[in-house]
């Protein structure tokens, strides 16, 4: 099958119910990995799966007669994951703690080999897909949602502020050793690992005037990470008012900001790519 490759496209509107904004940029997630051939039945494997929403979401498309194994090095993070509802319809979930920068444990052979936001916070994600090959078949689906950095955020005007919050963002990532370009190398990547790319996309995550913002909801859980690399103080920060002072800034400019863009990438483990 050729490549399809699509630009970036505005996710459906959801009216937000409630002050605290979900964070938008896991709703590209539902459009993309429904749509790539996962199927009742199978079984797959979710890599860095942390709070494992995205391991919930693929064992609802597998349904019960699939099986979802979650690998994470976090015990703390698959802790909250065990605890969350799969839901009746759902395959069972395995978790797995296992580092993927490590050699890992031999976990059978999957249908489809799913990420969301992990390969960018991996020393060697190059070395991880081949690693990875290991449990996949010819016709395995290996499937990616990572997110880099972009040049954004873009709109209307003067975004000071909003842009000031993405440098932090992207700089702590960067301090911390996460490789900040290689939702951009995606493609790549998973070419030279061998595998046949299906679909290409990217979805942009909108912001709104008017509407309540992930930002500051983001900003607090990133704080410790921005203090303790060094990027940026609690005061420069300035959480008590940064929803007020992000929200006048947007309503002054208007209309849409471009605040981050999800990668979205799907491909087939063909015979030759096949490692063992
Ligand atoms: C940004 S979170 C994404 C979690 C989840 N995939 C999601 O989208 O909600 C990144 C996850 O990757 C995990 N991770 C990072 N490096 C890892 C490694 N070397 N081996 C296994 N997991 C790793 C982290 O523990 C964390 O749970």
């Amino acid at each position: 099958m050729s490549p399809t490759v699509s630009t970036v496209t505005s996710p459906v509107s959801t009216p937000f119910l409630t002050q605290v904004a979900p964070n938008p940029a896991n709703g590209p997630s539902a459009r993309f990995f429904a749509e790539i051939g996962i199927a009742p039945g199978m079984r797959v494997l979710d890599v860095g799966c942390g709070n494992g929403d995205l391991s919930r979401f693929v064992a609802q498309l597998v349904g019960p007669a699939g099986e979802v194994i979650a690998l994470d090095r976090s015990a703390e993070a698959m802790a909250t994951s065990h605890a969350a509802d799969v839901g009746p319809h759902s395959a069972p979930i395995h978790y797995r703690q296992a580092d993927l920068a490590d050699a890992l444990p031999d976990l059978g052979r999957f249908d489809a080999i799913v990420g969301r936001r992990v390969l960018m916070y991996l020393p060697d994600a190059t070395a991880t897909l081949a690693r990875l090959g290991a449990f996949a078949k010819p016709g395995t689906i290996m499937a990616f949602q990572e997110h880099g950095r972009a040049g954004l955020p873009a709109g209307l005007g003067d975004l000071s502020l909003h842009r000031r919050l993405y440098d932090w963002l992207w700089d702590t990532i960067r301090a911390e050793g996460g490789d900040t370009k290689l939702a951009l190398c995606l493609v790549d990547l998973m070419r030279a690992a061998g595998h046949g790319i299906e679909v290409v996309r990217s979805e942009g995550v909108l912001l709104q005037a008017g509407e309540p913002s992930f930002l500051p909801t983001l900003a607090q859980a990133m704080l410790p990470r921005i203090v303790e690399c060094g990027v940026a103080s609690a005061v420069e920060l300035g959480l008590d008012t940064l929803a007020e002072r992000l929200g006048e800034e947007h309503r002054a400019v208007g209309g849409t900001i471009v605040w981050d863009l999800a990668f979205l990438v799907s491909a087939r483990v063909t015979l030759s790519g096949q490692l063992s």
